[in-house]
């Protein structure tokens, strides 16, 4: 297994990142036009979303076809100019894998529905009479996670929308078919692999209803989950590239089997639970002020965690999936500058490899959209109804939609003061945030201390010191709330990194001696840094080395 402690992946959606042909939609042609920003900001891979063949009901997780490109993205020969063009840049290019589950619409599904019995061992179908469903599991979209399909007398299983059925691993003709897969794109060039959902494919062997929750306990790190992805890891020869799993509602125990690099399994992970600290109990879509206290613990826990388990974190705030960071912890109004920096210092300075969600390094906010027509994510569809049959008000189920919705990663990406953002001559499939006169690519490149120059600096210094690399990883001022520091340490280098998470002053070290530190990067020209004490401004981040 290799290392990528040195390395920064940039995640690109690729439908709301640069319309090249004027259809409103991104493409592959858009992104080739912008590796020269890529590479200035200093990313080591690319990872793109799917963009295979597809209905696009879950804008390219539904995948019908794993072997072709879905034409609004563009050609095979367009995939194959951006990988080439990538590997010219010395950025290697990931692919998303989404390897759950299939879109219905996919060739296997089709032939399942048919009558093809080989093809319905590879989904998950129960023999049924339609007013009994198999078990009350819940899909994550909202609703039932089974549907059932009267021609066949059966039911299928789909965790995610009723058009993703969840392929059968357990059927080794199903692995083999996915390892083609990866062997395809792996001879095409691409350097690495993103896999979706990948800790939910190993279902039990008897599906039985939850009486106290929505299923996951169930499928969640599921029985061969470890196995299967040994497998697929060493059958397809990819031990050495970079490889993530995204796992859903996961232990840390399971993390460090994924990651661990004695397992050759993958080379890390991303979990989620530092970004459910402002739902509350548990429910995304219930509002609450988040819990710092609950945030920093959560790092701590995983930071030290992996650290002991020798397991490696993919470290990250944003992603198509989630609000944007800086409207959710931070501050868009006086402090946003400050607070975008900040933030990006916390997940940049700790042990891990970090990934830059496409306009974060431009400190892009949330949408603000106002009216249910502006959405297109099928989760926030599903969920305003669901929400307005709960009986909330129009207002408030888009109150939470506008804290909650995925579209607010998703609007297109704010490169100039052009209308549209610079993202498309036409009409983008998605509004674009109001405020992209302010932030936008241009700007940002122009200004000497801006969002995107600090993202640089930050990638850099992971690149020159190994302390940030490899270094050992401890907490400091724990039982403060709002200050997130920690201390790396590698031989004999040492860095602190200290954070302040409020839009307050707080002083904070009062024991502890800085003798010995300088300052290296922050968030203000001028800090407060005393023999025994510093006093950080709001939002501000220090980071000091010894
Ligand atoms: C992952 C993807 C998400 C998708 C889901 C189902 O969570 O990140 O966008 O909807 O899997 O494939």
């Amino acid at each position: 297994m290799a290392d990528f402690s040195k390395n920064v992946v940039y995640q690109i959606y690729p439908k709301s990142f640069q319309d090249s042909n004027g259809d409103g939609l991104g493409d592959l042609q858009g992104i080739i036009k912008r590796l020269g920003y890529l590479e200035e900001l200093g990313v080591d891979y690319v990872w793109i979303t799917p963009v295979f063949s597809s209905p696009q009901n879950d804008n390219g997780y539904d995948v019908s076809d794993y072997y072709s490109i879905e034409p609004m993205f563009g050609t095979m020969e367009d995939m194959e100019e951006l990988i080439g063009q990538c590997n010219k840049r010395g950025i290697g290019l990931m692919l998303d894998m989404v390897f759950n589950h299939t879109s219905t619409s996919h060739e296997w599904f089709q032939k399942a529905l048919a009558g093809d019995k080989y093809y319905q061992d590879y989904y998950i179908f129960k023999e049924g009479s339609p007013d009994k469903i198999p078990t009350n599991w819940q899909s994550k979209f909202g609703g039932p996670a089974w549907e059932y399909v009267p021609s066949l007398g059966k039911w299928y299983l789909h965790l995610f929308d009723v058009t993703q059925a969840d392929l059968n691993w357990d059927n080794p003709n199903v692995r083999e078919e996915l390892k083609q897969v990866i062997r395809f794109w792996k001879k095409k060039g691409v350097k690495g692999f993103r896999f979706d959902v990948v800790n939910l494919i190993s279902k039990p062997q008897i599906f039985e209803d939850d009486m106290n929750g929505d299923g996951r306990k169930f499928y969640t790190d599921g029985p061969r989950n470890h196995e299967y992805l040994k497998e697929l890891v060493h059958d397809t020869g990819i031990e050495k590239m970079v490889t993530v799993g995204e796992m859903s509602s996961t232990s840390l125990e399971n993390c460090i089997r994924y990651s661990n690099p004695n397992e050759k399994e993958l080379s890390m992970c991303f979990n989620f639970h530092h970004l459910k600290i402002d739902y509350k109990d548990g429910d995304k879509w219930e509002l609450m002020k988040p819990d710092r206290i609950a945030l920093k613990k959560l790092f701590e826990t995983w930071q030290i965690g992996m650290q002991e388990g020798n397991g490696w974190n993919a470290l990250f705030w944003c992603n198509h999936d989630q609000p944007r960071i800086v409207s959710r912890l931070g501050d868009e109004g006086r402090y946003w500058e400050q607070s975008a920096k900040m933030l990006a210092s916390i997940i940049h300075l700790m042990r891990g490899t970090p990934y830059i969600f496409q306009g974060e390094e431009i400190g892009m906010t949330n949408t603000h959209y106002q009216n249910i027509s502006q959405y297109r994510d099928v989760e926030s569809l599903n969920y305003y109804k669901i929400l307005l049959e709960k009986g909330k008000s129009v207002k408030e189920a888009l109150d939470v939609l506008a804290a909650r919705s995925r579209d607010n990663g998703r609007s297109p990406m704010q490169w100039s003061e052009e209308p549209n953002a610079g993202f498309t001559e036409g009409q983008p499939w998605l509004e674009v945030a109001e405020n992209y006169k302010n932030i936008n690519v241009d700007t940002q490149m122009q200004a000497k201390d801006s969002v995107f120059a600090f993202y640089k600096e930050l990638i850099a210094l992971r690149k020159n010191r190994d302390v940030v690399s490899k270094g050992n990883i401890m907490f400091l001022e724990q039982d403060n709330p709002n200050v997130l520091a920690y201390k790396r340490t590698y031989q004999n280098e040492e860095l602190i990194a200290l954070n302040n998470l409020v839009s307050v002053e707080v002083e904070i070290l009062k024991e502890s001696t800085l003798e010995g530190y300088k300052k290296i990067l922050g968030n203000y020209k001028e800090s407060i840094i005393k023999t025994n004490s510093v006093i950080l401004k709001p939002y501000e981040t220090i980071i000091l080395e010894k």
